[in-house]
């Protein structure tokens, strides 16, 4: 095996975690923090709720709240300027991947300078971002424990995958008794996002043996919680999708993803796609697209979705993705790619920004955007 790296935060988990944020804070060196989250987030009271206990450790903050789903490139530059005028010093952030992606590009152009677009792509992070403490209120983005930050280009209508392992928080905490004011669209687009990220980061191209037993514990428990998460929104149940997520976020963090993200991305950046109902649509093509390259690990997907094998490697495998598509039509979501796309034209569009995708990278087998033309014809 080549060298690898696995890089994670400081994992606090369990119901009623959120009370420990102020120590955490503290605990970073923070007096003023600054603190990023969405108006969903606050309706739910969450945010009233944090800021009591910040209070409790009588922390000064400043709160950021103008952050929309698929976080766009101006209202990161806003927060970073806002950032540096009130003299903030630790970045929290409370909220999904929305919130939690801005809070890394606010805390990235606050202490890096620049524009966003200069960061785009791996690596480019050359000094430290001051502390972050994060708090999924949702269970599928891994953003808190993930070197990745996605954020919309909106001149080039581009979703822009930025990673660093200086952009994996310091602290994440995960309380799933946030889950409970979820409603059960966010739920099921967030355990599916939480799946991709599984598989793809299971047949990664640098997939290791610490990434991949995260992705196969994922897989494993997104599909024995999530129909019950959703039918019963038994707190038993919204505890092991959060663990679930926070696996695949260690998976994929450090193996990086593929193809099906490529063009999640790229569908999120022209159409304004919510990002996990994307999946739904694309997975079963992209894993039969990528088969050929990653038979046996197909197979041992496979197995996990079907509770055993079948005759053989490659009916196990495409009996898997079978019961995949079942699995996710089971939630009455958007399976086809016209219900997000509409115009059949946009199609060499959408594929020749997908094949400019980071995330490509990693994809076991190589993808030219003809691939992905096909991919999207199968989808359609
Ligand atoms: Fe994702």
């Amino acid at each position: 095996m080549d060298v690898r790296k696995f890089s994670i935060p400081e994992i606090i988990f369990g119901r009623g975690g959120l009370r420990y944020a102020g120590l955490c804070a503290r605990r970073l060196g923070a007096e003023k923090v600054f603190l990023v989250s969405d108006p969903g987030v606050e309706k739910a009271g969450w945010v009233e709720r944090l800021m009591s206990v910040l209070a409790g450790e009588k922390l000064n903050w400043v709160y950021f709240c103008n952050v929309v789903s698929n976080p766009r490139d101006y209202q990161v530059e806003a927060g970073a300027d806002l950032y540096k005028l009130q003299g903030a010093d630790v970045v929290i952030a409370l909220g999904g991947g929305s919130p939690m992606d801005a809070a890394k590009g606010i805390a990235l152009l606050a202490s890096n300078g620049g524009l966003i677009t200069d960061y785009e792509g791996a690596n480019r992070i050359h000094r430290p971002l001051p502390p972050m403490l994060f708090i999924p209120t949702t269970a599928g983005s891994g953003s808190d424990v993930s070197q990745f930050c996605i954020i919309t280009d909106m001149k080039r209508r581009v979703k822009m995958s930025i990673i660093s392992r200086t952009l994996v928080p310091n602290i994440s905490i995960i309380d799933p008794l946030i889950l409970e004011t979820k409603t059960e669209n966010l739920i099921i687009a967030s355990a599916v996002d939480a799946l991709c990220h599984a598989i793809e980061s299971y047949i990664s191209k640098i997939a290791s043996p610490f990434t991949e037993s995260q992705s196969l514990k994922a897989i494993d428990l997104i599909v024995k919680n999530l129909k019950p998460a959703v039918e019963n929104r038994s707190l038993e149940n919204l505890e092991q999708l959060s663990i679930a997520s926070t696996a695949a976020g260690m998976a994929f963090s450090n193996a990086s993803l593929g193809m099906a993200h490529a063009l999640a991305h790229s569908l999120g950046g022209i159409f304004d796609t919510l990002h996990g109902m994307v999946h739904p649509v694309l997975l079963p093509s992209v894993m039969r697209y990528n088969y050929r390259s990653c038979p046996e690990k197909t197979a041992v997907i496979g197995r996990i979705l079907l509770g055993g094998r079948r005759r053989s490697e490659k009916s196990t495998a495409m009996a898997g993705i079978v019961r995949l598509e079942e699995f996710l039509h089971s939630f009455n979501v958007s399976v086809r790619l016209r219900d997000i796309v509409q115009n059949r034209e946009m199609l060499p569009v959408l594929s020749r920004i997908a094949e400019n995708d980071v995330c490509l990278l990693t994809n076991p087998r190589p993808v030219t955007w003809e691939d992905f033309l096909n991919v999207c014809r199968e989808a359609w």
